[in-house]
């Protein structure tokens, strides 16, 4: 059963506007899976769900790379160095490791690209096969963390709405392009839903694995309220079944979701 602990915050980093990496100290969240998920208590609101953006087990560090949308991450962002967090985590299921041979490429949209990145730096430099990356955001300054691919020597392929880097529009006819090319190619992928029904759809003919991290609102983060159910498969005379995004995902199969 999960507990809330407190954790000290290392260090705080602003990667673009409107975001913040906050970088805390934790023997415990260092134990997180890359797509795993961290349930932070904010002053007088529910906990917030924000992905692990890395692990360094050696340094027992983990970073929380928040985009200030409401006044929960907007508390996280005002954070300063030597502050403490009341955390629960780590939550959730996380991405399973790339299978050894086949290409692989990983997908991030917005806040979608620190577990990417995660996933990366967790079972990157051991890879045998090709990778190659894809991120997406609404504009240039949004595209957070391309300098940590680059770090860990990958340049990734690159998409803004309003076409201010990269290919304008969405990361779908990259990912469709990737997807000829890499028949026998699997692929991971995190962003808001229609990114990642999207995708889901591109990837159908691939013959690994496409696992597919949702953002859903939260409430408990810990099974009990449903407020995150997603619909899934198998899908019934009476309709799909339910599946909870803070239990039995984040990280789901393609295979599993109905979109
Ligand atoms: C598993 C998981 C991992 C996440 N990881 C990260 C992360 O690494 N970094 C990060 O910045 N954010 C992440 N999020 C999203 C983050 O939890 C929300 O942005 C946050 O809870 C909003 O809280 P708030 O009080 O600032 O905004 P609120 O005042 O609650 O909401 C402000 C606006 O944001 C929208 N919103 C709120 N929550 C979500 C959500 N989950 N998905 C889409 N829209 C939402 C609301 O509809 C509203 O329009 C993650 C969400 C999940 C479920
Ligand atoms: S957030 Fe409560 S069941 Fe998932």
């Amino acid at each position: 059963m999960a507990h809330a602990f407190k954790v000290r915050i290392d260090e705080v980093r602003v990667p673009a506007p409107d975001h913040a990496e906050l970088i805390v100290h934790s023997g415990e969240l260092i134990k997180a899976r890359p797509g795993q998920f961290c349930h932070v208590l904010t002053p007088g609101m529910l906990r917030r769900p924000i992905s692990f953006s890395r692990i360094d087990r050696a340094r027992e560090r983990v970073g929380l790379l928040v985009q200030v949308v409401g006044s929960g991450t907007r508390w996280m962002a005002e954070r300063q160095a030597g502050e403490w967090l009341d955390v629960l985590g780590p939550l959730g299921r996380g991405f399973d490791p790339p299978e050894g041979e086949r290409p692989w490429l990983l997908v991030g949209g917005g806040v979608g690209i620190p577990p990417i990145f995660a996933a990366l730096e967790a079972w990157g430099a051991q890879r045998t096969s090709s990778l190659e990356v894809v991120l997406g955001a609404r504009f240039k300054d949004y595209l957070i963390m391309t300098d940590d691919f680059r770090r860990m020597a990958v340049e990734p392929a690159l998409a803004t709405d309003d076409g201010s880097a990269g290919h304008r529009g969405t990361v779908v006819p990259l990912v469709e392009e990737w997807v000829s090319q890499h028949p026998q190619g699997q692929l991971m992928a995190c962003g808001p839903t229609p990114m990642l029904a999207a995708v889901s759809r591109a990837a159908a003919s691939l013959a690994g694995p496409v696992q597919l991290a949702l953002e859903q609102r939260m409430g408990c983060g810990i099974g009990a309220c449903l407020a995150c159910v997603v619909p899934a498969e198998p899908v019934g005379p009476e309709g799909p079944r339910y599946r909870r995004v803070c239990t039995d995902g984040p990280v789901f199969r393609r295979e599993e979701l109905v979109f």
